[in-house]
């Protein structure tokens, strides 16, 4: 059988995307990195990318008249790579109907928190601001709102006395490395 084909969506620094190339390289994820599209033209993740030599969609949401167009080229681009799997890696932008129509429940997103907890931006700030003793990170189907697709997977990070912010979102950070890959692993091996 051959290989799950991944698009990793980023607009920043790309550590989920860089566990997401490594699990493929040392046999963990059986699937295949085929493009990583991005919206930030100056974006950390595009480094690392090109260091992987992963083929690259970059576009600045700018340069289109609206969302409808930016996203219809994008679906060009994902059929033309017969796209399995889109995983979206800290794409900071909600998906339209453009692209959400053709790839529905092959979307999925990680998002640092136990959702329904936190949703939105700097879930790991809202956290640590609440004094909440216990959040996570949260693998979901993506929808068309902000964090609310059904839930694939979570796993806790236990915010101990003392901690920092800074603390928090590094340990959340490494339960994100393990848990996208095999999660993304276990979805291929269902092939849901
Ligand atoms: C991650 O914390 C992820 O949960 C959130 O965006 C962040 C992306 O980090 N959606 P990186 O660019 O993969 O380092």
């Amino acid at each position: 059988m051959s290989k799950a084909k991944l698009a990793v969506f980023a607009s920043g620094t790309g550590s989920n995307y860089d566990a997401i190339i490594e699990a493929t390289q040392n046999g963990k994820l059986d699937a295949e990195v085929v493009l990583l599209v991005c919206d930030k033209p100056n974006a950390k993740v595009l480094d690392k990318a090109r260091v992987n030599q992963t083929p690259l969609f970059v576009f600045d949401p700018k340069q289109y008249a609206s969302k409808e167009m930016f996203e219809a080229k994008i679906v060009e681009v994902l059929q033309e790579k017969e796209i399995d799997w889109i995983i979206l890696a800290g794409y900071m932008r909600l998906i339209g109907n453009t692209l959400l129509a053709p790839f529905e429940g092959k979307i999925i997103n990680i998002h640092p928190s136990l959702l329904p907890a936190f949703p939105g931006l700097d879930a790991v700030g809202q956290a640590f601001t609440a004094g909440v003793k216990v959040s996570g990170v949260t693998i979901h189907y993506v929808d068309s709102g902000m964090d609310t697709g059904k839930i694939i997977a979570q796993d806790a990070v236990h915010i101990k006395e003392g901690m920092t912010q800074e603390d928090l979102q590094q340990a959340i950070q490494r339960v994100e490395h393990k848990l996208y890959p095999e999660t993304i692993q276990q979805l291929i091996l269902k092939g849901e």
